[in-house]
């Protein structure tokens, strides 16, 4: 898989993909992650992204000329499955979409910024428009980071444990069961006796069980 975000802040990006699963995700060749800085592409002596919205209001909005130079040339180098742009008006992002999209080779993330892009953008460059929850940040580089690990877990040989990604909270829609480790006594409060048991096939049951109950009582909407 190969990933393009285009931002206005690459430093804001850094961090999420130099550490864990993604790190080595990375340094197996499994995903490349590119960061291009949209600034490059500004307009003029200062390298303008943004202006003022016609019709007045406040807020400055991204221009196309930048953003259409910067996705023109990315789209001379590869053909991308999706050109995504991150936006609180987009569709809400869950594990199905997720597993929907790590099957993509190609992708281009744009992350806003201010009042958003020049709505032509979005009519003639962007092919999917995510959102990542009901509410609003200051840009699109979080929720880019955000979408970027949830679909990297996802790609085979990602994780050590081929089953683990699996048995994930909404995966089948029921969220995960609860997990213990050591000590198996902690001042008087004790791992339930079945998982300490070695039937694997009631400690199976029992998971099951566990994530029916905290499902219905934590988020009935997912059954
Ligand atoms: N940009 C700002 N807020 C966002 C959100 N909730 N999802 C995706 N992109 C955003």
């Amino acid at each position: 898989m190969h990933i393009d975000i285009i931002t206005l802040h690459p430093g804001l990006l850094e961090s999420p993909f130099q550490h864990s699963i993604v790190k080595r995700a990375i340094e197996k060749k499994l995903v490349e992650v590119n960061f291009i800085n949209l600034r490059d592409y500004g307009l003029g002596k200062y390298k303008q992204v943004d202006d003022s919205p016609f019709g007045g209001g406040a807020g400055m909005v991204m221009t196309i000329e930048p953003i259409a130079k910067c996705i023109e040339e990315l789209k001379a180098q590869r053909t991308y499955d999706e050109i995504i742009y991150m936006t609180p008006d987009g569709e809400v992002f869950n594990q199905a979409a997720a597993n929907t999209l790590s099957m993509a080779k190609n992708i281009i993330l744009l992350c806003g910024h201010y009042k958003g892009v020049d709505e032509r953008v979005r009519e003639l460059f962007i092919t999917k428009e995510i959102s990542i929850g009901d509410y609003v940040l200051s840009g699109g580089e979080l929720p880019a980071a955000i979408f970027c690990d949830a679909i990297i877990r996802l790609l085979p040989g990602v994780l050590s444990d081929e089953t683990s990604a699996l048995s994930d909270s909404f995966q089948d829609n029921l969220l995960a069961p609860p997990v213990y480790t050591r000590p198996a006594d902690y001042k008087g409060s004790k791992v339930p006796d079945i998982l300490l048991s070695g039937h694997q096939k009631q400690i199976d049951d029992w998971r099951h069980e566990q994530s029916l109950e905290r499902t219905k009582k934590r988020r009935p909407d997912l059954l």
